[in-house]
């Protein structure tokens, strides 16, 4: 199927990892859903995708709401009806929460509640949501957003880490139950990305401590393997490469070294 016949949803695509990943899928001529809860930003990646010559249209979902992932596929099942059915899924979506199992403050409760519903059910909402379309049409493409945090653990990250595990494992197991039905399943796990997220780190940890912008920005690069920040191209690159190789089950880790670790 050429690429242009393809419709890709994409979570969290108003910004950061998620917008690039959109800008990539549309650059290469298929048409991309953006989806995130703030409809203003997906407005303005889909404007500027539309202005550059793509196809692109907002999308505004929470995924960590039943309701609202609900009215979300009612919307994208009447785009869908002018420009065919989404079959690619990226469930990019997703947001961190830092706090210590000993001493935790206050706003610390619920913090596996709320990071479990948004990273690993909204990513399982969404494809619950597209996966028997999909199956019916023998075609679909999922490609869950993970992290390092789903391979290996970091101190103050539990719930985080808890989640992304979770992506990772509902990614492999589910890539075996559709072994044959021509949906495939794969997760990208990058290690810390050069990202607003990050940027966003670098500002609040240089405020409450006594160390500099660039020496946590340097603290955050040399956690990686690679020693430098994988980049947000890399992330939509490896996303592609799931979208249109055709394997499942395979977990593909950027550690910042340029290279991709598939497993
Ligand atoms: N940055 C990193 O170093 C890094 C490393 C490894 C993995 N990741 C993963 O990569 C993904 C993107 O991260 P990022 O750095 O690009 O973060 P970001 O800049 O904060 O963007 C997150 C995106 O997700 C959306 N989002 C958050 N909660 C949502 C919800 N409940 N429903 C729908 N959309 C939601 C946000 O939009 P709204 O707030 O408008 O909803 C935004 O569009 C995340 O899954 C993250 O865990 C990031």
């Amino acid at each position: 199927m050429p690429t242009g016949e393809h419709v890709a949803l994409v979570t969290g695509g108003g910004r950061g990892i998620g917008e690039v990943i959109a800008r990539r899928i549309a650059r290469e001529g298929a048409t991309v859903l953006v989806a995130a809860r703030s409809k203003d930003e997906c407005k303005r990646v889909a404007d500027s995708i539309r202005e550059g010559g793509g196809q692109a249209w907002p999308l505004e979902i929470d995924v960590g709401d039943d309701g609202s992932v609900a009215r979300g596929m009612e919307e994208a099942r009447m785009v869908s009806s002018a420009i065919g059915p989404v079959d690619w899924l990226v469930n990019n979506a997703g947001y961190v929460e830092m706090h210590r199992v000993l001493n935790p403050k206050e706003e610390a409760k619920g913090v596996y509640e709320r990071q479990l519903n948004v990273n690993f059910h909204g990513a399982r909402r969404m494809t619950e949501a597209m996966l028997p379309d999909m199956a019916q049409r023998g075609y679909g493409r999922v490609v869950n957003m993970a992290s390092s945090a789903g391979l290996v653990g970091y101190a103050n990250l539990t719930a985080y880490c808890a989640s992304k595990f979770a992506l990772v494992g509902y990614t492999r197991a589910l890539a075996k139950e559709l072994e044959g039905k021509g949906v495939n399943v794969n997760a990208v796990c990058p290690h810390y990305v050069q990202s607003p997220m990050i940027d966003g780190y670098v500002r609040s940890y240089a405020e409450k401590t006594d160390k500099s912008e660039d020496e946590w920005r340097e603290y955050f690069r040399s956690q990686n393997p690679g020693g430098r920040l994988v980049t947000m191209e890399e992330c939509a690159d490896a996303v592609w490469e799931a979208l249109v190789e055709d394997y499942t089950g395979r977990v593909l880790e950027l550690d910042g070294s340029g290279s991709i670790r598939r497993s």
